[in-house]
């Protein structure tokens, strides 16, 4: 018998930029994806969300077959400037609408929502204010997550607040590959500092309102493993800990940052910057739960030269590259991993170790796998997706979720990355990840792929036939 819990939900997930398109539809303000994607030179062959694939106008259809697959709940985001074309002020009900009705469809098919309310496409017009840099965005994020609370909050129970800050704000401020495109490490911590009390505030309005529900916090998964056993790559492994993993899940689980780390960036940087009542705030207002993405590990190993941010984007194996800081770490080919296209090692054992590092960190907080998935160019055979190896990857996680629940970890939901094939970031659309096809030649038409059958199989018989 698996160890699944009679509550526990078979999900999957996607965000609104890379499924929606309708960029400026009904009302919609722009985002900084609408308006970064159109720069030339900063996506995968000027690739953007401006279509996606369409969720927009076949909302209905899409819902129909998440609930053909048996999905009991789906996590999706909500794009701030179709609500709020403004970030703040004058309310788009166009926008409103198209989420109430989504909400309204999945729960009429029994599948439970679960929002988040930033997956990165922060309105242009707070960024032309100086975006997460400056507290004015905590504060219009508060309007919005009310905003929200207060349209859908009798129907939806799981809200996320943030999908992982280490990416939008690393790749925003350190490498330069996300909007903003700032290269300055404490500019980054400094932001990040303003998302820590957004979401702060978001919680404190949502406890304040009395919502039914849960509110939590979404975060990369990445567990560090050193190179070797030498004391220089031991030290790496541990820095990459505090800084990619502590540095981000402290302030919202504890309240409070990883004091050394804190008192060396403050130090360094004069960073971050707190105003009073920043503490209080941090330390009263923490997650219900904990959403972590799990892809990969990364192998590590003292870094004694420059920053390095180069990574694969095409597709062709071993186009990557090294990702370090200077002078402290940086993560390298494992000798001896698996690894997809895009150069990501495939390693199940990290997600059952990297939840059990999570509950002996942070105690007995309740956890979703938020995203967990294959990034690959499906092959078609005979006109049938047959993404076997997509299937193989969800299973040996699945294997490795059990474990961890047989551990004693409390996670309450599996939610795959993605439902449907849709736009990856910086990898265009030839990076597929979903249950769902989209052909991209036949006017967008879905099609169910092998693992759509194979999940819905899984879902039936609870986790037992997998
Ligand atoms: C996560 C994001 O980082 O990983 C998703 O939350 C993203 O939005 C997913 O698509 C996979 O990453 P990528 O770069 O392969 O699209």
């Amino acid at each position: 018998m698996a160890a699944f819990p009679k509550d526990f939900l078979w999900g999957a997930a996607t965000a609104a930029y890379q499924v929606e398109g309708a960029h400026d539809e009904d009302g919609k303000g722009l985002s900084i994806w609408d308006v970064f994607s159109h720069l030339p030179g900063t996506t995968y062959q000027g690739t953007n969300g401006d279509v996606a694939v369409d969720h927009y106008h076949r909302m209905q259809e899409d819902v129909a077959l998440m609930a053909e697959m048996g999905l009991q709940s789906y996590r999706f985001s909500i794009s701030w400037p179709r609500l709020l074309p403004n970030g703040r002020g004058e309310v788009n009900e166009a926008g409103v609408k198209f989420y109430s009705d989504l909400i309204d469809a999945l729960l009429a098919h029994n599948i439970v929502p679960m929002i988040t309310l930033y997956h990165w496409d922060l309105p242009q017009a707070l960024q032309d204010e100086g975006g997460w840099e400056v507290r004015s965005t905590a504060e219009a994020f508060e309007e919005y997550a009310r905003l929200c609370y207060t349209r859908f909050g009798s129907r939806v129970k799981l809200w996320a607040t943030f999908n992982e800050t280490i990416v939008f704000i690393g790749h925003g401020y350190i490498t330069g590959s996300h909007p903003p495109s700032v290269k300055d490490p404490a500019r980054a911590i400094q932001a990040c500092h303003q998302v820590f009390i957004a979401h702060a505030m978001a919680v404190k309005a949502f406890r304040e309102m009395n919502i039914d529900g849960q509110i939590g916090f979404v975060n990369v998964l990445q567990p560090h493993t050193p190179l070797s056993d030498s004391p220089e790559d031991t030290v790496a492994s541990e820095l990459a800990d505090a800084i990619h993993t502590h540095w981000l899940y402290d302030p919202v689980l504890k309240g409070t940052y990883p004091a050394e780390l804190l008192a060396q960036t403050q130090a360094l940087w004069g960073v971050p910057r707190f105003v009073p009542g920043d503490d209080e705030l941090l330390r009263n207002y923490r997650c219900d739960f904990i959403g972590l993405n799990y892809y990969r590990r990364e192998t590590v190993t003292a870094n004694s030269g420059e920053t390095l941010t180069q990574s694969n984007h095409s597709g062709e194996k071993n186009s990557g590259g090294e990702f370090g800081f200077k002078g402290l770490f940086k993560f390298v080919r494992n000798p001896n991993g698996i690894y997809t296209d895009w150069d990501w090692e495939i390693w199940p054992q990290g997600l059952t170790d990297g939840i059990m590092m999570i509950k002996e960190r942070y105690g007995d907080i309740p956890i979703y796998i938020t995203e967990n998935g294959l990034g690959a160019k499906d092959p078609i055979v005979d006109g049938n997706i047959v993404d076997q190896p997509r299937i193989d990857y969800l299973r040996m996680h699945i294997d490795a979720l059990e474990k961890a629940i047989a551990l004693g970890a409390d996670v309450r939901g599996y939610y795959p990355w993605s439902f449907i094939d849709l736009l990856s970031w910086l990898n265009g659309y030839k990076k597929q990840y979903g249950f769902v096809y989209v052909d991209h030649q036949q006017n967008l038409a879905r099609k169910r792929k092998k693992s759509f059958y194979w999940y819905k199989e899984v879902i039936n018989s609870h986790g037992n036939v997998r």
